[in-house]
C-alpha cells in the first residue's frame, strides 16, 4: 500500500468511527433497526438510572402528580407507559397516594424492562412503602419492538411517551400511533427534545411541535420547561369518551399472528385461544411479544 492508500484507510476508519459515535450516542441506535437498538439498550440498562438520576428527581411533581390530576374523573385509569425504559413513570405513578389505575409498561429492550420490574418489585416489598403505594399487580410489562402498537383504537385513558419521540426516524408516525390507541378526551404525557439536547436534526421548535400535535388530533396542549434536554408536553386528544376502566394486558393485546384478543394465561406463557400463538412470559413477568 502506498501513502495514499494508508491515508484513505485512516480517513475511512475515522469516518466510520465518527458515524458510529453519532449513531450510538446521539441517535441511540435508531437507524440500526430494532434488534440492534434493543441490544444497545440492553447493554445500557444497568447504568441507565445512574446517568439519569438528576432528571428523575422531580418525577412525582412534574409527571405523576399532574397526570393524575388530569385523570381525576377516571377512578381506575388504564395507562400505557410507552418506551418505559427503567420504569420511571410507572414507579412515580404507583408511588402517588390514591393511585388506583393499571399500567402497561412497554419497551423494545428486555434489559430495560428487567430493571423496571426489579425496581417496582423492590418498592412493593419495601416495608417503608405505604400499602396503598405498592406497585405490585398495578404494572404489566410488555416487550414489543416496532410500530404499529399491538392494541386496538382508543384502548387507553392516558398514554405516556417520555424522552423517546426524537428516537423515531419518523416522529409523525410514532405520534399517530400514540394518538390512535388513546381514547378521545384522553391525556398524552410526552416530551420535546430541547435545543440543548444535541440532536439538532430532530429538534422541533415549540411551534412546530404544537402543529404536529394538532395534526394528530390533540387539541389542548402545554409545553413547559422540564430539565435541560427535554420540555414536558401534556396534550388532550380531541373528543370525549367513557373511561377505558379496569383492564389488563390480556384485554387489549392483539395477537401478532391473527389479530384477535383472546388469551389464556398460565405461568410462563400467554396463549392465543384463536390461533394457538404462544408468547413467553419471563420470570420477572415480562411478556415477550
Ligand atoms: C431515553 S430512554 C427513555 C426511557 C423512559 N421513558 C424515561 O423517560 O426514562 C428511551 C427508551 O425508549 C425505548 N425505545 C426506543 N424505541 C422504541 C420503540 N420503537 N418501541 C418501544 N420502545 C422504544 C428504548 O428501549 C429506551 O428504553
Ligand atoms: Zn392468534
Amino acid at each position: 500500500m502506498d501513502w495514499f492508500d494508508w491515508l484513505s484507510l485512516f480517513a475511512g476508519l475515522g469516518l466510520i468511527g465518527y458515524l458510529l459515535d453519532r449513531e450510538i450516542y446521539f441517535y441511540e441506535g435508531v437507524h440500526l433497526g430494532p434488534r440492534l437498538q434493543a441490544w444497545l439498550y440492553d447493554r445500557w440498562s444497568k447504568k441507565y438510572d445512574e446517568g439519569k438520576r438528576e432528571s428523575q428527581l422531580r418525577d412525582a411533581e412534574m409527571l405523576a402528580g399532574p397526570l393524575l390530576k388530569l385523570l381525576e374523573k377516571t377512578p381506575e385509569p388504564f395507562i400505557l407507559d410507552f418506551a418505559t425504559g427503567t420504569g420511571r413513570l410507572s414507579y412515580a405513578l404507583t408511588g402517588q397516594p390514591g393511585f388506583n389505575g393499571h399500567i402497561i409498561a412497554l419497551d423494545l429492550s428486555q434489559g430495560m424492562l428487567v430493571r423496571a420490574a426489579e425496581k417496582l418489585s423492590r418498592a412493593s416489598t419495601d416495608l417503608d412503602t405505604p400499602a396503598t403505594a405498592r406497585p405490585a399487580g398495578r404494572v404489566e410489562f410488555l416487550r414489543h419492538r416496532t410500530l404499529p402498537l399491538p392494541f386496538p383504537n382508543a384502548a387507553f385513558d392516558a398514554v405516556c411517551a417520555l424522552e423517546v419521540l426524537e428516537l423515531f426516524p419518523n416522529m409523525d408516525e410514532a405520534l399517530a400511533e400514540l394518538s390512535r390507541v388513546l381514547a378521545p378526551g384522553g391525556v398524552l404525557l410526552t416530551s420535546r427534545g430541547t435545543e440543548a439536547s444535541g440532536r439538532r436534526a430532530k429538534v422541533k421548535s415549540k411551534l412546530d411541535f404544537g402543529l404536529m400535535l394538532t395534526k394528530h388530533d390533540f387539541e389542548t396542549f402545554e409545553i413547559i420547561p422540564w430539565w435541560k434536554f427535554f420540555d414536558r408536553v401534556i396534550a388532550i386528544r380531541n373528543g370525549a369518551s367513557e373511561p377505558a376502566g379496569r383492564k389488563r394486558l390480556q384485554d387489549v393485546l392483539q395477537c401478532s399472528t391473527c389479530g384477535q384478543i383472546q388469551w389464556e394465561r398460565s405461568v410462563g406463557a400467554m396463549k392465543c385461544l384463536n390461533c394457538g400463538n404462544v408468547l413467553s412470559v419471563t420470570g420477572e413477568g415480562i411478556v415477550l411479544n
